[in-house]
């Protein structure tokens, strides 16, 4: 067991990509702390790692907050010890072009995607730069390396996340702690899927919603399918063992950055 007696965070961790990476750490042997806004749905995942066997606790959360942070590191380390690996996934999106894009579009997107993985990091680094060890990882996406249309705040948001992760892997690079941003492709999450999704807000006229995310796949990415939060939760497995990868923006996104 790779990861036997580690404890990984993960936040956003209720569904999504974020469920697959605690079920992938878990897999690995780590015991696995589910932190979400949601706390109902971080329970659900949190009895999804103890099927698999190990220990894991559900913690309300909202990354928007300081105080908020602060405690769910506390707790996330009362329940199962000290912080190894943390994967800050937590993340929204909305959908509105430049001209109709206002300031709560800006701040809410902003908040969530970049001062919540900067307020993550930051607590999680008070408890792991004592210990001289750690694994970061925060979730950036392909729209943190390529600008998309009607998503100009959430891929400023996402570049945001890699050169923050660029900076801070270089200030803690001789302690032992690597910090790496993770760049999914397309993933037939929440994000994507259903009506409220990106194709289903990107239909053309007369296409149903799975036609629409058919196509997507198709235009988008050089293999023509999307990827999974299991590949996700591979890279993000990688990314905690790799004792000399640090700094880095990994793309696992079917050649779509090519
Ligand atoms: N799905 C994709 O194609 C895709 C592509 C690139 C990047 N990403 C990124 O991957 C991450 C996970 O996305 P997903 O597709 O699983 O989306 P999702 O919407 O299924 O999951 C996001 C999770 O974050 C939680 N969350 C939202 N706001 C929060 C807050 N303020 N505090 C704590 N938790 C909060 C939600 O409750 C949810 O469980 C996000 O950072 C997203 O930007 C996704």
């Amino acid at each position: 067991m790779q990861f036997e007696n580690r404890v990984a965070l993960i936040t956003g961790g209720g569904r999504g990509i974020g469920q697959a990476v605690a079920l992938a750490f878990a897999r690995a042997g780590a015991d696995v702390a589910v932190a979400d806004v949601d706390v109902a749905i971080a329970q659900e995942t949190a009895d999804l790692v103890k099927r698999v066997g190990r220990r894991s606790t559900a913690i309300g959360v909202d990354v928007r907050d300081v105080d908020s942070v602060g405690a769910m590191v506390a707790a996330a380390e009362q329940a199962l010890g000290d912080i190894d690996i943390a994967v800050n996934n937590a993340g929204v999106i909305s959908i509105k072009g430049i001209a109709e894009l206002d300031v709560e579009d800006w701040d809410q997107i902003m908040a969530v995607n970049a001062r919540g993985v900067f307020l993550s990091t930051q607590a999680e680094l008070a408890v792991m730069r004592p210990r001289r060890f750690g694994r970061i990882i925060n979730m950036a996406s392909i729209a943190g390396k390529v600008g998309f249309p009607d998503l100009s705040h959430y891929s400023a948001s996402k570049f945001a996340v890699i050169g923050f992760t660029n900076a801070v892997a270089k200030e803690v690079a001789a302690e032992g702690i690597t910090v790496n941003a993770l760049c999914p492709g397309i993933v037939g999450t929440g994000m994507w899927r259903g009506e409220e999704g990106l194709s289903g807000r990107w239909r053309q006229p007369g296409e149903s919603e799975e036609q629409s995310w058919e196509r997507h796949q198709k235009t988008l990415l050089p293999q023509g399918v999307a990827q999974t939060p299991e590949d996700m939760g591979q890279m993000a497995v990688y990314l905690a063992s790799a004792e000399h990868v640090t700094g880095q923006a990994i793309a696992v996104d079917g050649g779509f950055s090519l």
